[in-house]
């Protein structure tokens, strides 16, 4: 986490907080409040901050893949294969050694797919519902099958395993990473728990990493069910924004070796946010084991994924430094917007001791907890004045988040004018959301 304090040089600090307000100052604020979002109104704006995407400048960033390969190149790779014919089921070797010094493995232990790790996902969860893991019995003959969901946590993921029809029980998110006493306890107990979703660096939507203990603590579980995986979803595995200031987690695969349980863990990620979303590379590494069950099914599926597009990737980076190197870039565009985000909080919310919010020092979201039962209305009154942001409830399985509280944040996509405007008009939503639900009270 960035533990910088907000900057309270520019706050009043004699003034009060909303609980300290008797109700008639409480009055005169919403009805500041509501000609302040009135003007905005007025404004007619369209502006987003919903979903995790790169802006343009970032995209750019990445227009040399187009000149990586031209008619005139070699298409062939280091062993000569042409890259433009049939074959090589799990990616050609020079894309696997960029991905895995990408994901800190092996390219021996890695599997390169399409465009989308979210895909790879997907099909992982797919497989083991119709043909079981290792010899388990397929997961659609089970009567009963529950995946743990670390809350607030990704939406998409949690689509997955609805879709499939599997439980999902919230655990709650520390900054630490997810509450591991109640996932040791669920899992050792209960052998209906196939599964936990886990975005452990600069976590979705927190920007969260898991802790050296938690990681160790993972690797240590000892399930009821034989073919309980972890999902370990490494999207934001370089998505650092500071240069100094970076988080390293212990590497899963090799701990869970050292634990005696090789096979427990899929990892995926993806160059989605590093080059082009939904033409980037995306990849699993797991155990051997693993890779060999996950290759007798993906024969079966396809005869080879996107060669030139895995060989346009390696010419373009060199290796994992052009990566990094890359990487840097892109912190440059995005590391404003986050600093704003948290600039506009602290100063519209934090004297008022409105609400909660991280601070990451990585990955694509802040996460914002607002007072309970404001999220929704808040969202409503955003929409309302022009600005979209990620559904209430989104961050929680089957879109319920109990305390209607978590609000994520996505500073990316928006060209900063844009998003400062829409921080203000969020902060004065908040603001007014909350002041009325405590006139409410007093009523
Ligand atoms: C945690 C996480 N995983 C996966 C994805 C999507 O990855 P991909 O584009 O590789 O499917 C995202 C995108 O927001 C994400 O936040």
């Amino acid at each position: 986490m960035n533990n910088k304090k907000p900057d309270l040089k520019n706050v009043d600090l004699k003034v009060k907080t909303y609980k300290e307000m008797n109700k008639e100052e409480l009055q005169r604020e919403v009805a500041n409040l509501k000609a302040e979002y009135k003007r905005y109104q007025d404004m007619d704006l369209t502006l987003n901050m919903a979903r995790g995407k790169p802006c343009h400048e970032q995209l750019d960033l990445s227009m040399g893949l187009m000149d990586a390969l031209n008619s005139e190149a070699d298409l062939s790779c280091e062993d000569g294969t042409d890259c433009r014919n049939y074959g090589v089921l799990d990616g050609i070797q020079e894309a696997k050694e960029l991905i895995g010094a990408m994901m800190e493995n092996s390219p021996d232990n890695i599997i390169i797919y399409g465009n989308s790790s979210l895909n790879v996902m997907y099909d992982t969860v797919s497989r083991a519902y119709t043909h079981g893991i290792m010899g388990n019995t397929p997961w659609c003959k089970l009567d009963k099958v529950k995946f743990l969901c670390p809350v607030p946590g990704y939406d998409r993921h949690f689509a997955i395993t609805q879709y499939f029809g599997i439980e999902m029980i919230p655990v709650p998110m520390t900054p630490t990473g997810p509450d591991m006493d109640i996932v040791e306890k669920l899992v050792s107990e209960d052998e209906t728990i196939k599964g936990i979703w886990c975005v452990p660096k600069y976590s979705n939507p927190q920007g969260y990493s898991y802790s050296d203990d938690t990681v160790r603590r993972f690797a240590r579980l000892r399930p009821a069910a034989r073919d309980f995986r972890i999902f370990w979803d490494n999207a934001y595995g370089i998505h650092h924004l500071y240069d100094d200031d970076q988080d390293y987690l212990i590497e899963i695969l090799a701990e869970c070796k050292k634990a005696g349980s090789p096979d427990m863990v899929y990892k995926f990620s993806s160059t989605s946010k590093i080059t082009f979303p939904g033409s980037g590379i995306a990849a699993i590494a797991t155990s051997l084991n693993n890779l060999e069950e996950i290759k007798a099914q993906l024969t079966n599926q396809t005869i080879g994924h996107d060669k030139v597009n895995q060989l346009r990737h390696v010419r373009f980076f060199g290796d994992i430094n052009g990566m990094k190197e890359h990487m840097k870039k892109h912190a440059a565009i995005i590391r404003p917007k986050f600093e704003a985000v948290l600039e506009i909080l602290d100063r519209d919310l934090a004297p008022y001791g409105i609400g909660d919010w991280t601070r990451p020092k990585g990955g694509y979201f802040i996460s914002f907890d607002a007072p309970e039962g404001c999220a929704k209305a808040i969202v409503d009154r955003a929409k309302k004045a022009g600005v979209t942001m990620t559904g209430a409830g989104a961050t929680y399985p089957y879109k319920k988040d109990p305390h209607d509280s978590n609000i994520r944040i996505a500073p990316t996509y928006p060209s900063l004018g844009d998003l400062r405007t829409a921080m203000e008009i969020f902060t004065v939503c908040v603001r007014l959301v909350y002041a009325n639900k405590l006139l409410g009270e007093m009523e």
